[in-house]
């Protein structure tokens, strides 16, 4: 009997627990639990039998993959896989995949309220201002930013998006105006929804020559990754512009020094960008049918690694 790990250090809703559950008793599989943990070592022990893991942002490094001896698959049941070791699965042969635009629209409405908080003087009870007839700029336009886009009309924003990887017609299709560079988002764009993942070419790619192009009233909102923010020349922009805001759903590393900025500077308390009970289940869900489909039909739909 295939044995499949969800490993959660941030669990789940129930009702997506039970829902994974019940797929792979259906399929006729184990389903092992390791929800909450705060040592890596708990995962290392976990993973030694299973055949599939499911993750969220738990860490699947070399040493996991490696103490997996059956381990053939890992789903991470979310969007970005920077915390999937890609070189370590593919020399092991194990496959990874993720599960695309499944919590898309819980990042997007959190992003929308992050930018509302920002705007309306962190809710408390100053004049602020309103997001109806503002420039927002989306730094890359995927499942999210795709999602921030069309609430963002809604509110009446003049929204732009910057993605060199997605074809001038599908942004323009949903009414989004297309700049031909970076420089251009952050200089057109009081608001900019940044959306890209973490790799080696957009780490710190975030600068103070891009943030300091931003038009009066700066606000960067940053539901993606906080390695893509150069820290440093965050705290410069800070500290040169009095009129920018950063707010985030990832805590930089530097969040401390950043305090002293009040009103201008926020980072949510712990990452809640997927935290609801809907993404929670279409994310799990997906990777529970993911890990069925391939066990038993050998399907690679999603796969992100080459193996
Ligand atoms: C993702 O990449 O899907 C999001 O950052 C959500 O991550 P989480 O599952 O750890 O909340």
């Amino acid at each position: 009997m295939s044995k499949i790990l969800l490993a959660t250090e941030k669990p789940f809703a129930a009702a997506a627990v039970e829902g994974i559950k019940k797929i792979f008793t259906e399929a006729g599989f184990e389903t092992v639990l390791l929800e909450k943990y705060t040592d890596p070592n708990d995962l290392i022990k976990a993973v030694a039998d299973v055949d599939a893991l499911i993750i969220r942002s738990d860490k699947a490094t070399r040493q996991v993959i490696e103490a997996g001896k059956n381990l053939k698959i890992i789903v991470r049941a979310g969007a970005g896989y920077d915390n999937i070791d890609l070189v370590a699965a593919t020399e092991k042969g194990v496959v990874a995949m993720n599960t695309p635009g499944q919590n898309s629209n819980a990042v997007a409405e959190l992003a929308l309220g992050l930018m509302v908080f920002m705007s309306r003087g962190n809710f408390k009870g100053v004049s602020g201002s309103e997001l109806l007839g503002k420039k927002l700029g989306i730094h890359a336009y995927g499942y999210v930013g795709k999602n921030v886009a069309r609430i963002a009309k809604g509110f009446g924003m003049k929204v732009y998006a910057f993605d060199p990887f997605v074809a001038k017609e599908i942004v323009e299709k949903d009414g989004v105006s297309v700049v031909n560079s970076v420089e251009e988002l952050y200089s057109t764009c009081q608001y900019v929804s940044l959306h890209i993942p973490a790799t080696e070419k957009t780490k710190n790619s975030i600068n103070a020559e891009l943030m300091m192009k931003m038009p009066k009233g700066a606000t960067i909102i940053n539901t993606a990754r906080k390695e893509v923010i150069n820290e440093e020349d965050l705290k410069k922009v800070f500290a040169e512009r009095p009129d920018f805001k950063y707010v985030s759903d990832i805590a930089p590393v530097c969040h401390a020094e950043l305090l002293q900025y009040e009103n201008r500077y926020y980072s949510t308390p712990k990452k809640q960008g997927a935290e609801t009970s809907e993404a929670n289940i279409n994310a799990g869900l997906a990777a529970a049918n993911q890990i069925v489909n391939f066990l038993k039909n050998g399907d690679r739909t999603f796969q992100v690694n080459k193996v």
